[in-house]
Formats: structure tokens, C-alpha cells, sequence
């Protein structure tokens, strides 16, 4: 195995630790610095405080989902700017990726919506939907924006209180 693809692997590995640690918005925000660094393409991450709030699975699928975004804007964008924001909607967990690159080369489907060729796109979609989640995909000229979501089921129970009657 090439030394690169294992490091990557050891990389992703660490992620993963981080992840399972500290949490999610700790590990997104440890991202979005490591794209920046990394690509030179300013990056922001914000987010409500949902620590504990989704079960460690969803949020890794929401991890992995913001990293194949993030290798997309790189790759294919030519952004100089993208936010990734986790907000709750109607009791659903959101995160919405958006740059500010040139959108979808490719001409829209016949429903007008992008062209969901490649891999990432598809496996981001199947991560969502293994939650009885969606990812939403909107692109034109001014930028791409991913969205991301899940239902309550993802979240984790809340406990009740320890004194309630
Ligand atoms: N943020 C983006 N800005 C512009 N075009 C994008 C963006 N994200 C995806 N695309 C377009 O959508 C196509 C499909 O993306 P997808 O991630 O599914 O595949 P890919 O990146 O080409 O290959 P891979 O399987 O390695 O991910 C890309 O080839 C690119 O043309
Ligand atoms: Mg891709």
C-alpha cells in the first residue's frame, strides 16, 4: 500500500477517535481547519450545541458526509469560500454545506435537479437515507449547497430528569 494511502487511512482513524471523544462539532470544526490549511479555500463551520444529542453512528455518517462535500469543493468548486452549518429544523438534525464555487458543470436531469454522477454523492445520499434522512442538492452558478438531514430517531433519547415524579 502506498505511503500516502496509509497515511490517509491513520488519518481517518484519528478522525474517527475525535470524533467518538469529543464529538461532532468538535471533529467538523478540527475539518474545516484541516481544509483550510490544507487547500487555502476559507472555511467556516458553525453550529447549535448539540453535544450528546445524535447517536455516535448518525454522527459519523454526518462527519463523513461533510467530508466527501468538503473533497468536492476542492476538487470540483473552484470556491473561495464555504460554510458548513448544524442547526435542528422541526426536530431534525441539518447540516448544510455551501460554497461559493461555479455549481454543476454538468446540465441539470430532467427534474432540474443536478446530475448525481459520481460516487460521493450517491454514497453521501445512502448514508442519509440509512437514517430515514435525505440529502438535498441545489447548484447553479453562484455555488453548490448540500443539505443534509435526520430525523429524530437519529438523536438519542433524552433521559429524564433524575428527580421527576
Ligand atoms: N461542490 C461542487 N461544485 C461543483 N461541482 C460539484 C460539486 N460537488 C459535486 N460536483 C459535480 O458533481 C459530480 C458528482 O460528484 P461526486 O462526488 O458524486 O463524484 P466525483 O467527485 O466526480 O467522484 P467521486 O466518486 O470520487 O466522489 C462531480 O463530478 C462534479 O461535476
Ligand atoms: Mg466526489
Amino acid at each position: 500500500m502506498a505511503l500516502s494511502k496509509k497515511f490517509e487511512g491513520f488519518r481517518m482513524i484519528c478522525a474517527l477517535v475525535f470524533l467518538d471523544d469529543l464529538g461532532l462539532a468538535p471533529a467538523l470544526q478540527a475539518l474545516v481547519h484541516n481544509f483550510t490549511e490544507r487547500t487555502g479555500i476559507e472555511a467556516n463551520f458553525s453550529s447549535i450545541d448539540y453535544k450528546n444529542m445524535l447517536k455516535a453512528e448518525a454522527s459519523t455518517a454526518l462527519y463523513r458526509v461533510a467530508q466527501e462535500a468538503l473533497n468536492n469543493v476542492e476538487r470540483h468548486a473552484a470556491a473561495t469560500r464555504v460554510d458548513i452549518i448544524v442547526s435542528t429544523n422541526a426536530g431534525r438534525i441539518q447540516m448544510v454545506v455551501s460554497d461559493n464555487g461555479n455549481g454543476f458543470s454538468q446540465p441539470p436531469g430532467k427534474d432540474k435537479s443536478p446530475r448525481l454522477g459520481g460516487l460521493g454523492l450517491r454514497n453521501m445520499q445512502e448514508r442519509m437515507a440509512h437514517f430515514g434522512g435525505l440529502l438535498l442538492v441545489k447548484s447553479d452558478v453562484e455555488g453548490t449547497t448540500l443539505t443534509a438531514m435526520l430525523p429524530r430517531s437519529a438523536m438519542l433519547k433524552s433521559k429524564p430528569a433524575a428527580n421527576a415524579a
